[in-house]
Parts: C-alpha cells; sequence; structure tokens
C-alpha cells in the first residue's frame, strides 16, 4: 500500500495521542466538571479515553456525559453483572498505555497509598502496570496536611507515579490557596509528554550530586550547608525519565528505582565520583561541596572549655570539579552550580572557566523563597561557548528538564560529526 507521508505526518499533528489508550479516573471533587474537558481534549488529540468515575464522582458529573464525549462507556460499577466472562476492567487495565487520575481527592490520594482496591479505579489502578499520573484537586488544609503530604510522596517516590501539581488560587469552598486542580491544558500537556516522552539519553550514564556534605567536628558535630539536595533529586529523576543510566551520590537519603550512592565528607563524595567518572558522558554536579573541613577529628565528644574562646582548624577541600575538569575528555559534558549571595554573572563566569566546565548554572541565594530547601529556583545558565540563558523562577524540576534538553542536544550533535 502507497502511504501519503505529508498526510500522515498532518495526521500525527492532529492526533499525537492516535493509537494511545488513557483511563480517566475521575473522583468524587468539585473540580470533576472539568474532567469533561480533559476527555473532550484528550479525545480530540486522538487518544481512546475510557472514563472510570468513583462512586462520589456521580454526584458531580453523569456516566452519560463522560460516555457521551469519550465515546466509550463510562464504567463506575466493581461488580456489574455483565454478558462476557471476562471481566472487562482487567482487559482495560491491561490496554491502557495511562491512567490519568483527575481530580484526585485526597479520599483517593489515601487510598491509592495504601493499596486499597474496593471501587473500580483502584482496583485497575493496582491491576494495571500502565504509567500513573495524578492531578490533585482539594481544600488547601487538606493538601497541606501530613497525612496528605506523606501519600503523595508515596505516590511519587515509591511507586514512581507522577503528580501534576495543584494551583494556587480561589477554591469551591471560598478559600484561597493551593489546591485548586492545574487547569486542562496543563493537565493534557502534561498527559501527552508522558506518553510521547522521547528517551533522548537513552545509553548515556549520567552522574549527579546532590546535597551538603558533612565535615565531622567530633562523634556529634560537623560542619554542614543549607543544601537539600532537591535540585539534585529533579536533575537525576529528569535523566532517569529520559532513559539515561543514572548514579545519584548524594548526602541526602532518596529511595530511587536508579543507582543511589550516599556519602557524607568531600573526600568520600570525591572518591565515589572519581571512581564512576570515567565511564560517564556527563557530570551533573549540583552538590554544595563543603570547601573546608575541620583539620582534626577528634575521636571524643570536645568538651565545653573553661576559656570563653573556642578555635578550630579549617583546611581546604579538593575542589572535585577542578580536578575532574582537568582530566575529562573532550566528548565528557560536565555541569556546575554556583550558588552566589554576590556579582552572580562574574563569579559564575570566572567558576565556568576556571574549572574547565562546559556549562555552569547560577543562582542567587540572596533571593527569598528559591533556591535551598525550596522546589523552585531561578538560574542563570553561562556554557564554555559563550551563550547566556536566564530561567525565571520555576519548579526544580522544570529547570532540570531543561538542563536535561541542553544535555540531549549536546549528544545528538556530538553524534552527527564526523569522526575525523
Ligand atoms: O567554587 P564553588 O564551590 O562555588 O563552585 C561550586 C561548584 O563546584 C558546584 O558545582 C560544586 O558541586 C562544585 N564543588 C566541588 N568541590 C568543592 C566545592 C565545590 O566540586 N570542593
Amino acid at each position: 500500500m502507497r502511504r501519503n507521508k505529508k498526510r500522515d505526518a498532518n495526521f500525527a499533528e492532529v492526533n499525537p495521542l492516535h493509537g494511545k489508550t488513557i483511563i480517566l479516573g475521575v473522583a468524587g471533587g468539585i473540580a470533576a466538571y472539568k474532567a469533561c474537558d480533559i476527555a473532550s481534549m484528550l479525545r480530540r488529540a486522538g487518544a481512546d479515553v475510557h472514563a472510570v468515575l468513583t462512586p462520589n464522582a456521580k454526584e458531580f458529573v453523569t456516566q452519560l456525559s463522560l460516555t457521551t464525549i469519550t465515546r466509550n462507556t463510562a464504567h463506575c460499577e466493581q461488580f456489574q453483572a455483565q454478558a462476557d466472562w471476562k471481566p472487562e476492567h482487567i482487559d482495560l487495565a491491561k490496554k491502557a498505555d495511562l491512567i490519568l487520575v483527575a481530580p484526585a481527592t485526597a479520599d483517593i490520594v489515601a487510598k491509592m497509598a495504601a493499596g486499597m482496591c474496593d471501587e473500580l479505579l483502584t482496583t485497575l489502578i493496582l491491576a494495571s502496570s500502565a504509567k500513573v499520573m495524578i492531578a490533585p484537586a482539594m481544600n488547601p488544609k487538606m493538601l497541606d496536611h501530613p497525612a496528605t503530604q506523606n501519600n503523595l510522596a508515596t505516590l511519587q517516590n515509591h511507586y514512581r507515579y507522577d503528580l501534576i501539581q495543584p494551583d494556587y488560587g480561589e477554591l469551591a469552598c471560598g478559600d484561597f490557596g493551593t489546591g485548586k486542580m492545574a487547569s486542562v491544558e496543563t493537565i493534557v500537556a502534561a498527559v501527552a509528554a508522558r506518553l510521547l516522552e522521547h528517551r533522548t539519553l537513552s545509553g548515556k550514564k549520567i552522574i549527579v550530586t546532590a546535597g551538603g556534605t558533612r565535615e565531622p567536628i567530633d562523634p556529634v558535630r560537623f560542619i554542614g550547608n543549607r543544601s537539600s539536595g532537591k535540585m539534585g533529586i529533579a536533575m537525576a529523576d529528569a535523566a532517569y525519565a529520559r532513559g539515561a543510566e543514572v548514579t545519584l551520590i548524594s548526602t541526602v537519603e532518596v529511595d530511587r528505582a536508579y543507582q543511589v550512592l550516599m556519602v557524607e565528607t568531600a573526600h568520600e563524595m570525591q572518591e565515589t565520583v572519581e571512581a564512576e567518572f570515567d565511564g560517564c558522558h556527563a557530570l551533573v554536579m549540583t552538590a554544595a561541596v563543603a570547601d573546608f573541613r575541620p583539620l582534626g577529628f577528634s575521636d571524643q565528644k570536645i568538651k565545653k572549655t573553661v576559656k570563653e574562646d573556642f578555635s578550630l582548624e579549617l583546611t581546604k577541600n579538593p575542589d572535585i570539579l577542578d580536578l575532574l575538569g582537568r582530566i575529562k575528555r573532550d566528548e565528557q559534558f560536565i555541569i556546575g552550580f554556583a550558588a552566589e549571595s554576590e556579582e552572580l554573572l562574574s563569579n559564575a563566569a570566572q567558576k565556568l572557566k576556571r574549572k574547565n566546565l562546559d556549562m555552569i548554572v547560577g543562582n542567587d541565594i540572596t533571593v527569598p523563597d528559591i533556591g535551598f530547601g525550596s522546589d523552585d529556583n531561578a538560574v542563570i545558565i553561562l556554557s564554555a561557548d559563550g551563550s547566556k540563558e536566564n530561567l525565571p523562577r520555576q519548579p526544580k524540576r522544570a529547570i532540570a528538564e531543561h538542563l536535561c534538553d541542553i544535555i540531549a542536544a549536546r549528544f545528538s550533535e556530538l553524534e552527527t560529526l564526523p569522526t575525523h
């Protein structure tokens, strides 16, 4: 059969999700009315959408609306009498490429985290090996409650479900805060990105360092810093999602599917990075490595002295990036981070040059609410080729995605270069 390439390309543009089966799980919150728009947009993008409502969701939106919009029977009952011998939901669970729960209420988030399956939607989620994405929508206090936060962390970190962050705004209950379901467009874009995800870093080994080092003074005390490790973990997660073989060398404990090597001091970090470096394609040093460590380590806890003053002699730590910048091969890509409290641009530019890096990501630590400990950052990216880019405030994961784009573009450039 002759194929019309132009028509195929056009079809893919209009129907990017053609051939993808999506289960749209709708839980019982007021934002359930938006599920109709989500279903419609996904269907128009070419997806085969099957809506599954929790019994509570039927209080907000009807099965008939979702059946009409998706052009597939919307399900709700777990124990429906059926014509066929085969439980329909198991078939649906098997053929789904992705399960999107939107809106995800605090209740369904808790059930999912606990692995409960007392109605059709949670049963399908347990019975499926499809990707799962959740778009929470709830009152800000419910979202903020440690129970909900723990459940969301379990879904993200243990089950590797994707969270589509709720927005800040006025909620149906009249309260202002974070908890409003992300916009329909944001949700559909996130689903499309997940389904069409390009494994742009597949076959590449990427080392990421994260967290702040701790330099021991005695058995109970150390010199540390405020780094939370969030930027490095976001970077490792993003690279892993793109198919990279990731090694995260971290001072912060995390439970991930990729390799995580725990270290404490700058020396341990140096030894571990050096051991991994030769075989890596890229090194991303987000870790805040202590520049100095106590010259001596006291085996016993240091007692309060009779004198008013106590001085601790410090000695310089090795600069890991500086050492690796000297031995790196041309095809290896090294990214450093520069947290600065003054002269961001010139200090970052100097470090880029001095440490022989390919790129440096600078952030101004005097700006309130971003950087250390925060989920957001705003950075400036300087490259060895002289280019400069400003990324305004955004989630650390979004910054990580941008850095992954740059790394992937660099690798594909190298691959297209003539070998001699
Ligand atoms: O010179 P400065 O410490 O500000 O440079 C920051 C960058 O250098 C970060 O990427 C950090 O991980 C790295 N670094 C290092 N070894 C050190 C200190 C910092 O690799 N001892």
